[in-house]
Formats: structure tokens, C-alpha cells, sequence
């Protein structure tokens, strides 16, 4: 689709069916903050509708299954319970101007059993157990190894995902973003670090993206092409996550999206934690030219490179993570080109509205409660 002209992150652009007002997109952000069952609570939907001014809001993960759960305290999208507790964070969004995706989850190995149904074992597509460690309810325990998959059972998990884009449409979300990102489950298909299965979904590149595309098919299945994100992390090393040509791999995976039309592709640029971790670095701009829709780039931007990102014509659209989590009004201070308030790195994960809901606006009357 023909983006609306313009050079920077402060005007209007079209992502799926929408017209957004700005180019300044929210980062998924686990806080860890979900409440009984794993579902929503108003202080959820306070924290988001306090961001609401952003062109669009990406949801933290959420796990499409039981299996998929990988961290205390995430929301799910599998339960009744979850399904109303995310309408409280829909409805505060759409009260107060804005638009939400919801982005669908399966950790995959990056579990533990004490997170599992029955204390059972992770699963991912190879029996290979990730460095470090899992974060459980009793603290840092190191990752076990996780049960491969059988082929049979790929597309039950297939279907959790169809099943959680489907609780989205019910929960009254926008849309959605698959997350193929950070060395979950998708990832882990993808890379051949973590997949060396042997049959139709393991091998050939080809083959490691499958899975993805099966997934990529079914969400898009229940909301259409246009509604539908994914986020990719071609140069990531987090979660112990890697593979011996990352270029190939993402190259063919990112022309591959091409024929779903998505209504974007959200991407990381290297880190220096992926730097220092040995990755090999590849800037988003060197995966442009292979996507003809809509992109978001995201990881390290500020509003300068913001800008100069969408100038040159490298992303359409950018995200922001712990600028936004910091500032609710973003937007505003990025436009007003004013002082940002410091993310509070103790605050990220877990705890209360401290460091969640209490960071304060530049002007104290556009608070929403
Ligand atoms: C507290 C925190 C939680 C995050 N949780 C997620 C997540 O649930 N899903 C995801 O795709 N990325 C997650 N990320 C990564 C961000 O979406 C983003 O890719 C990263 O922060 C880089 O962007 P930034 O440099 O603007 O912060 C998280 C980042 C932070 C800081």
C-alpha cells in the first residue's frame, strides 16, 4: 500500500486497515503483572490506556496455551477468565483514543516444569536445553532439557495459536503480532541452533520455516492478512538462540511474508548485548529491500534515528520499548523534543504501579485514571 507521504514519525500512516495518527509504535513489553489465572486486571488496563496516544500499542506477550506459558505472572489468551480481562484493557485503550494489538506467545523451551501442566516438560522442535536460567515462582532455576515435538503434534500447537488469535478477536483487540522473536518457540523452529529435527519442519531452511508460516497461515486465517503483525530478531542472541547464516535464514523467511500482504513486519536491529554475545549484527536497512509492505523497525531508536529511519526510508513506522514504558506521553515529549523521564530497570518485571503506572505525564492533567 502506498504510505500516506511523509518524512517522520509525527504524521498519519496506514498499517492494515487503520489510518494511524503517528509513525511511534509501543513495543510489546512483559511486566509481569497479570493477576489470578493469568488474566488482566484494571491496573493492566490504567498502564496501557496511559499510553494511548501512541500510533499503535503492541501488548506484551501473551501465551496462546498452558504449554506456552514461560514466566510468572504473563497474561494468557486461552481462558475465559483471560479473555475478560483483556476487554478491560481494550475498552480503556479504545475509551481513550487508541488502537492495541495483542501479541500471541508460546515460550516454548524457555519454560520450566513447574510452569507446566503436570510439571511437564517444555517442549520445542529439538531435545536441546538452552544456557541458563528459567525465571519460576521460586526464583532462577536452571533450564531442563526440552521434549522435541512429535511431527504429529505440530499442528495442535498450530492451532493453540489460531485458538489465541481467535480469543483476541473476542477480547476486542485490533489486531495481532505474532511473536516470532527472542528464541521462542518460533524462533527455535526457525534457527537451526535450536532445530535439527529431521523431518518436514527441520533441515532445509525451507523446512525451519514452516512451522512459521503454518502459524503465519492460521492467524491470519481467523483475521485476515491486514490485522496480522510478526516480529522477527534476525541478529538476537537472547534466550541462547543462534544459527549458522542468520542472513539466509531471515532472507527467506522475510520474502516469504511477502505473499501473506501482513499488515507489517516488526523488526529488531542488533543489540550491543547481541554484539557482545557473538551474533552477527544485521541492520534492519539490509533486509528493506526484500519486504514490499509495511515495516516497523525497532531496538535502540531514538527520535533522531526514528526520523531519519523513516526519511530515508529504511522503516515506515518505529517502536519504542523502554522509552514508552518510562514515558506515557511519548509521543508528545518526542514531537515537543522535551526531556524523557529514565526507565527503572528494577521496576521492569513484576511488582505493583510502582514503576508501571506512576511515571509522570509532562502534563499532569492529561493523566488518565
Ligand atoms: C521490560 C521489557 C519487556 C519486554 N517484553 C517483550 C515481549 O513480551 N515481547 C517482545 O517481542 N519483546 C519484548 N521486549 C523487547 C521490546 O519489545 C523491544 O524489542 C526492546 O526493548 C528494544 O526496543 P527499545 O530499544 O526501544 O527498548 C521487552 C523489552 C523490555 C524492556
Amino acid at each position: 500500500m502506498t504510505q500516506l507521504t511523509s518524512t517522520d514519525l509525527f504524521s498519519p500512516v496506514h498499517l492494515g486497515p487503520y489510518i494511524l495518527p503517528n509513525r511511534i509504535v509501543m513495543a510489546p513489553m512483559t511486566r509481569n503483572r497479570a493477576g489470578a489465572g493469568n488474566a488482566p486486571t484494571p491496573i493492566n488496563a490504567t498502564y496501557y490506556a496511559q499510553r494511548a496516544t501512541a500510533g499503535l500499542i503492541v501488548s506484551e506477550g501473551s501465551q496462546v496455551s498452558p504449554q506456552g506459558f514461560g514466566y510468572p505472572a504473563t497474561p494468557g489468551i486461552h481462558s475465559p477468565e483471560q479473555i475478560a480481562g483483556w476487554q478491560l484493557v481494550t475498552d480503556a485503550v479504545h475509551n481513550a483514543g487508541g488502537r492495541i494489538f495483542l501479541q500471541l506467545w508460546h515460550t516454548g523451551r524457555i519454560s520450566h516444569p513447574s510452569l507446566q501442566p503436570d510439571g511437564a516438560l517444555p517442549v520445542a522442535p529439538s531435545a536441546i536445553a538452552p544456557a541458563g536460567n528459567a525465571m519460576t515462582y521460586t526464583g532462577n532455576q536452571p533450564f531442563v532439557t526440552p521434549r522435541a515435538l512429535e511431527t504429529e503434534e505440530i499442528p495442535d500447537v498450530v492451532d493453540q495459536f489460531r485458538q489465541g488469535a481467535k480469543n483476541a478477536l473476542a477480547a476486542g483487540f485490533d489486531g495481532v503480532e505474532i511473536h516470532g522473536a527472542f528464541g521462542y518457540l518460533i524462533d527455535q523452529f526457525l534457527q537451526d541452533g535450536t532445530n535439527q529435527r529431521s523431518d518436514m519442519y527441520g533441515g532445509s531452511i525451507k523446512n525451519r520455516a514452516r512451522f512459521l508460516l503454518e502459524v503465519v497461515e492460521a492467524v491470519t486465517d481467523v483475521w485476515g492478512a491486514n490485522r496480522v503483525g510478526i516480529k522477527l530478531s534476525p541478529s538476537n542472541t537472547f534466550n541462547d538462540i543462534h544459527d549458522s547464516d542468520p542472513k539466509a535464514t531471515f532472507s527467506y523467511a522475510i520474502a516469504a511474508l511477502n505473499s501473506f500482504e501482513l499488515g507489517y513486519l516488526h523488526l529488531m536491529e542488533p543489540t550491543p548485548a547481541d554484539i557482545r554475545h557473538g551474533g552477527k549484527p544485521i541492520p534492519v536497512s539490509e533486509f528493506r529491500p526484500l519486504y514490499a509492505y509495511t515495516l516497523i523497525a525497532n531496538g535502540g531508536y531514538d527520535r533522531e534515528k526514528g526520523n531519519a529511519a523513516i526519511a530515508n526510508g529504511d522503516a515506515d513506522l518505529v517502536s519504542f520499548g523502554a522509552l514508552f514504558l518510562a514515558n506515557p506521553d511519548l509521543p508528545e515529549r518526542l514531537r515537543l523534543n522535551t526531556a524523557l523521564n529514565e526507565p527503572d530497570r528494577n521496576t521492569f518485571y513484576g511488582g505493583d504501579e510502582k514503576g508501571y503506572t506512576d511515571y509522570p505525564f509532562l502534563y499532569p492533567t492529561t493523566i488518565i485514571h
